[in-house]
């Protein structure tokens, strides 16, 4: 259990907070703090406290992990610890590390002064979790600093580095060198320069732009749609303005504990969790040895070559890129300098950053250039003799003990590496499969082949982190986890067309359950011809007995690839991305329809969600049973982050928890009593049957 212990300097009483990794506010906890500084309050000898995190200084507030758990009754809780602080007839300084958020920065603004080392960053990323901060954050911020920084942060859930929160005024210093040293030295002139020593409660916030409520209203509804938590932010924000303050803190937590208790910030506790669980892969551990990625090559300048270059560029890290067409090679170089500049220009980045990344990246001529790299990643088209030729190529012209990786979609990696027998003896062949464009999308499905040792995995998953990617770890099948799913989700869409739905209503649907875009659009947006072309060549493994859509084939037929033509399943204007509906293709889809002998019906909006993501939760199932996901929260995180799953809802296997198994079982079998393709996976069948969820598989995996 953690604590807090007090240490004397002179004549300031150190309070250190020790609860490794991040001084979570964990039970026993606040007590600790509570009790240190009723002891520093106590000593004659003792004139100004310092408070801070122990180990590396992280103040990461409130314990997530006992969100929706009881608190032992007699338990002090971080709502004890303010008022004791600003009651203290001594000055309290925070002293912050690292990171200070959530209850840790709500308790730092309710001490008398903050310090922070330079590295630190402050925020209420409560947010993120579903809630508005619920120990004082949207009373006391927008008193400390102005109204607008205040909110942004609340409402945004950024981290505010430390020289800017000094310039809002949340913190009174930034220290450089030693930050214990400099605290107990700002504490001894503090304590010098005697009382009144300023608290948060005591100021009346600064309204610094009259319409920053409304102006970040009219954000919400566009980018945050169907939340609640973004809002609830912003209204405990206007109560600091509006009421008094000690009646803005009893509202505020009334908002907070109906937020912590919604679907919402379950569902997004639950990602939190995710994330962190998604690190954890059988066979690697802590003492697995990740080699250094000093240098890395791209094969195949096309759009995923361009943008994976790109994200090892701006991790720092020299990247050299080659193509077997040389105006491709061009192409990808100058985009990459145009996609700098217009960062550039809306400052995102300076001028010199954007020179020095652009100088990590080395055109080179032939594949043998790439000689020196600790790690390849082929990018050519998606054909598998290509693919094994640039395979046995890169084997050759790599150095012992390269990684050689394919961002294959859909082929099979295991085959790729069984091209390149020492290579894949060595355990140094996997897929990495970023998502488009690469250097935004944050999620990487991380393929283990059969043969990857534990070392390259490793390797690969600390390089993730390094390019700012969410990990997945995938097993080799077709697909792996999210394009196999994809499957299921495209196909119930052309269906649904024929059966009556415009490409409206179905994108709609989907946007309203809070997709980031409909599968109509995005569709058009990534181009129809590729999946086309696909289809065309793998039509031979089509079971003719099983339903066929060809609205998309038809679509294709007629040159409409989607945005790239101007007309795909709806029609853009010259130089515009916003789709118009088009009546055409509202013939075209009752053209098939008829000719298939659909009778066309209306079809509502829940019918749409249905069809389309129960498909994704049997599929998901499978790849549970297959152990091609390791864990259901690792299938919600390819969702939400490679396909516009909204977060909000936790994932498609923790959407499903919730709508409950059983029900998504019967309208799964009763839809496979008359349509193809939804057959109940063997695991829906026992999940449903005992009563149980994804989350309980999932819990039992963890052994919890
Ligand atoms: N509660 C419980 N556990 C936490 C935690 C928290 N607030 N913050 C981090 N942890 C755990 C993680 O789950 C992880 O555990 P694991 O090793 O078993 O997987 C461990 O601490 C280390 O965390 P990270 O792997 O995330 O470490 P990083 O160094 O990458 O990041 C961090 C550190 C920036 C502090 C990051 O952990 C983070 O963002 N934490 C959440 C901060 C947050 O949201 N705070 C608000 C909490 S809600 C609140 O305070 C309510 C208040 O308003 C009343
Ligand atoms: P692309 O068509 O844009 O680019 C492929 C590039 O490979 C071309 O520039 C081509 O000249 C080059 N190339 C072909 N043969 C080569 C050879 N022998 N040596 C060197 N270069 C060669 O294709 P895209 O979209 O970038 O896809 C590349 C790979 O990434 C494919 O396997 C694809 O399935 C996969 N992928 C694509 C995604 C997408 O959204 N486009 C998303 C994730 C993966």
């Amino acid at each position: 259990m953690g604590g807090a212990s007090l240490e004397r300097h002179g004549a300031i009483g150190v309070i250190t907070i020790d609860n490794p990794p991040v001084n979570a506010m964990s039970v026993g906890v606040p007590g600790a703090i509570l009790s240190r500084l009723e002891e520093a309050g106590a000593d004659d000898a003792i004139e100004a406290i310092v408070l801070r995190g122990g180990g590396r200084g992280a103040l990461a507030g409130a314990d997530i992990a006992m969100f929706g758990k009881p608190w032992p009754e007699d338990e002090p809780t971080l709502r004890h610890v303010i008022p004791a602080i600003e009651r203290s007839t001594k000055p309290v300084i925070a002293a912050l590390a690292g990171y200070c958020l959530g209850g840790g920065l709500e308790m730092a603004l309710s001490c008398h002064y903050r310090v922070a080392s330079r590295e630190t960053g402050v925020g209420q990323p409560e947010v993120l979790l579903g809630f508005p901060p619920g120990a004082g954050g949207t009373q006391r911020l927008p008193r400390i600093a102005n109204v607008s920084t205040a909110l942004a942060m609340i409402v945004d859930g950024t981290r505010v580095p430390a020289e800017k929160a000094a310039e809002h005024g949340i913190l009174d210093r930034v220290i450089e060198g030693d930050l214990l040293q400099g605290a107990v030295a700002f504490a001894e002139e503090r304590a010098a320069g005697g009382p009144p020593h300023p608290l948060a409660r005591d100021r009346t916030p600064v309204l610094d732009d009259p319409g920053i409520f409304e102006a970040t209203r009219e954000r919400l509804a566009r980018r945050a749609r169907g939340q609640r938590a973004p809002l609830a932010c912003l209204e405990c924000v206007e109560m600091a303005l509006s009421l008094p303050f000690d009646e803005g803190i009893r509202r505020e937590r009334e908002v907070f504990e109906a937020c912590m208790a919604s679907a919402e910030s379950k569902a997004l506790r639950h990602v939190f969790f995710a994330e962190r669980q998604a690190r954890r892969v059988p066979g690697i551990g802590k003492e697995t040895p990740a080699r250094p990625v000093e240098r890395a090559a791209i094969v195949g300048a096309g759009t995923m070559g361009t943008g994976i270059a790109t994200c090892f560029a701006n991790a720092g890290i020299p990247v050299r890129l080659t193509d077997s067409d040389g105006g491709a090679l061009e192409r990808a170089l100058a985009a990459i300098r145009s996609g700098y500049e217009s960062r550039v220009a809306r400052g995102r980045i300076g001028t010199a950053d954007a020179e020095a990344r652009m100088a990590l990246i080395e055109p080179v001529e032939t594949m043998e250039g790439v000689a020196g790299a600790d790690l390849v990643i082929e990018a050519v088209f998606e054909e598998m003799p290509l693919k094994e030729e640039v395979f046995r190529t890169l084997d050759a012209a790599c150095d012992e003990g390269a990684i050689i990786a394919s961002n294959t979609s859909y082929l099979d990696v295991n085959h790729l590496a069984d091209t390149v027998p020492r290579r894949r003896d060595a355990g140094c062949v996997l897929g990495m499969h970023f998502f488009s464009p690469a250097q935004v999308m944050r999620l990487l499905e991380v393929v283990r082949t059969d043969s990857a040792s534990p070392e390259t995995l490793a390797t690969v998953l600390a390089l993730a982190q390094r390019l700012g990617k969410l990990a997945v770890v995938a097993g080799v099948c077709h697909g792996f986890i999210g394009n196999r799913m994809l499957e299921g989700y495209t196909r119930q869409v052309r269906f649904l067309l024929e059966e009556g739905a415009s490409p409206v209503d179905v994108d709609a649907a989907m946007t309203g359950f809070g997709m980031a875009m409909g599968p109509c659009a995005v569709a058009d947006l990534a181009g129809l011809d590729v999946s086309w072309r696909k289809r065309k060549a793998d039509a031979h493994l089509r079971d003719p007995s099983k339903r066929y859509s060809a609205v998309a084939d038809r679509l294709c037929e007629r040159g409409r690839f989607g945005q790239k033509t101007g007309a795909g399943y709806y029609r853009y204007e010259p130089g515009s991305r916003t789709p118009i509906p088009d009546p055409e293709v509202d013939a075209l889809i009752a053209e098939v329809a008829a000719e298939s002998g659909i009778a066309r019906r209306s079809i509502g909006a829940d019918e749409i969600v249905e069809r389309l993501l129960y498909p994704l939760v049997n599929e998901g199932a499978r790849l549970l049973d297959e152990g091609i996901a390791l864990r259901a929260s690792d299938v919600d995180l390819v969702w939400i982050n490679g396909y516009g799953f909204p977060r909000w809802r936790g994932g498609v296997m923790h959407w499903a928890d919730g709508v409950g198994l059983a029900a998504i079982h019967e309208t799964v079998a009763r839809l496979d009593e008359s349509e193809d393709y939804w057959e109940p996976a063997p695991l829906l069948n026992r999940l449903a049957a005992d009563g149980k969820g994804f989350a309980d598989l999932d819990r039992a995996a963890r052994g919890g």
